[in-house]
């Protein structure tokens, strides 16, 4: 597009055009057949950032591309990190998009697309406040430096080398991210904690071969029960993970932040309002803690997939020599994911019964990450989305993950400020994702009032 034309057009038409053709690209991190997608995106994240003015490389790793760009640095400035990602999660199930999952659309004052919420509108947002900034004013207030990766929703297993190598680049003050979601009824929020994540696979080898269950069931253990049965021995009746230890860790709920989830489930309209979002009549979990902190604040084992045995039309009389589970688990302050892992994988192998064998791979993890949304930058944060917003915002624990947080702050030495900007009903992974307009101009909005007001000394 000429500079000429760009000028014709009104913007508000013109970022929500840029958005559309950002969330055109299919860019599944977890689907190896979408790699020339990932890195078309990429390059087209580093043209968008270098045509605002802003100092653009791509870098190549072993996975998708990261994204750098630079404003020009004013070493008397502090420096800002703003993480994001272009990586998106699989569309599946196709049949419950109402169009196209790549082909964005504008209904009911949402744009809907894969990826719109996560994470491609909310980092489009700070892109284009720090193109406003520079477009009238030549000078952002503070450095900035863009960090995008391709590969969060896979958990990033390239990134922490990649924070090692670059780490004098991306020397920072402090990082500030938006990929996570506003309180319920769409008012503004600073997520303070996230859950982490630690992720394996089972497979429960039985017979060498599918068998005739008449010839053979009774006789041969199946591989299938087996595994139902170990899934279930998971939880206890009242919801409680079972493993042992697996609790251990877990640091315990301040005052405030049981008086923050009572304010939080208040203004959600209690569980009447989780319901309704989750599309269920009730909702389970762990005795002692309610919804809000069942989702925040406790750690859980999730099955996110089971399979095995005949899946096709009709019955097929068959014992199968195999079935497998992805199971996750989010995890919170100070669980260590490595021995929920090793804990996990000790259990299960105590509940496992003679005549299979249980083969057990892990996956990616991450640790929780807290911030304070009290020290001076989270006070800082909170007014920015107050005003930009027009409310003030609700502090949160969320349940969701972005593995990196911890290493951020481990190899980065930086605090994370996570204000969201996806609507509750964003149906983020889910089918006809979308994200509301009115949060992505607001993000532009609250971009500048936030980089206006981390200006302070060092
Ligand atoms: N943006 C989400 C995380 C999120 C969403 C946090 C809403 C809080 C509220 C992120 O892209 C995500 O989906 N993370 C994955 C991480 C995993 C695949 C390693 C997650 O939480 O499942
Ligand atoms: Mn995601």
């Amino acid at each position: 597009m000429s500079t000429s034309l760009d000028q014709t057009i009104d913007p508000h038409a013109a970022a929500l055009e840029e958005l559309k053709a950002f969330l055109r690209f299919p860019s599944i991190s977890t689907q190896p057949e979408h790699a020339s997608d990932l890195a078309a995106c990429a390059e087209w994240l580093r043209a968008k950032l270098s045509a605002i003015g802003l100092n653009t490389t791509l870098h190549a790793t072993s996975g998708s591309p990261v994204v750098i760009a630079l404003s020009s640095h004013d070493p008397a400035k502090r420096t800002v990190l703003i993480y994001g990602h272009y990586d998106v999660q699989p569309a599946d199930p196709l049949e419950g998009w109402t169009t196209l999952p790549f082909e964005p659309r504008i209904e009911e004052e949402r744009v809907i697309a894969r990826g719109a919420a996560d994470n491609k509108g909310q980092i489009l947002a700070h892109i284009l406040g720090v193109a406003e900034t520079l477009r009238e004013t030549g000078l952002l207030p503070v450095n900035v430096i863009f960090l995008i990766e391709g590969e969060e929703e896979i958990g990033s297993p390239h990134l922490e080398e990649f924070l090692r190598t670059h780490r004098d680049e991306l020397a920072s003050d402090l990082a500030v991210i938006s990929d996570t979601a506003m309180a319920p009824g769409n008012r503004p929020a600073l997520t303070y904690a996230l859950r982490g994540i630690a992720a394996m696979e089972l497979l429960v080898h039985g017979p060498a071969r599918d068998l005739h269950s008449g010839l053979f069931g009774g006789a041969v253990a199946n591989p299938a029960t087996v595994l139902a049965r170990l899934l279930a021995s998971l939880h206890d009746e009242g919801g409680r993970v079972q493993i042992p230890g697996f609790y251990d860790a877990v640091r315990p709920l301040a005052p405030w932040e049981r008086n923050a989830a009572t304010a939080l489930e208040e203004a959600a309209g209690g569980d009447a309002a989780i319901k309704e979002l989750a599309g269920v009549t009730e909702l389970v979990g762990e005795k002692g803690f309610t919804t809000i902190e069942r989702i925040g604040a406790r750690p859980t084992a999730e099955v996110n997939g089971i399979g095995g045995g005949y899946q096709g039309m009709g019955t097929k009389t068959v014992l199968p020599k195999e079935a497998f589970a992805k199971l996750t688990f989010r995890l919170v302050a100070d669980q260590d994911p490595a021995v929920i892992l090793q804990a996990a994988e000790e259990y299960l192998r105590s509940q496992t019964p003679p005549g299979v064998r249980l083969e057990i791979t892990t996956g990616h993890s991450g640790a929780a990450y807290q911030s304070d949304p009290n020290s001076p930058d989270g006070l800082v944060a909170r007014k920015a989305l107050a005003e930009a917003f027009g409310a003030e915002p609700l502090l949160l624990r969320d349940g969701g993950s972005i593995p990196i947080l911890a290493t951020l702050k481990k190899i980065l030495g930086v605090d994370s400020y996570l204000l969201g900007l996806a609507n509750p009903d964003s149906r983020i992974h889910s089918p006809d994702e979308n994200m509301l307009i009115e949060n992505f101009f607001g993000g532009i909005r609250m971009n500048r009032l936030l980089l206006e007001g981390l200006v302070r000394t060092r």
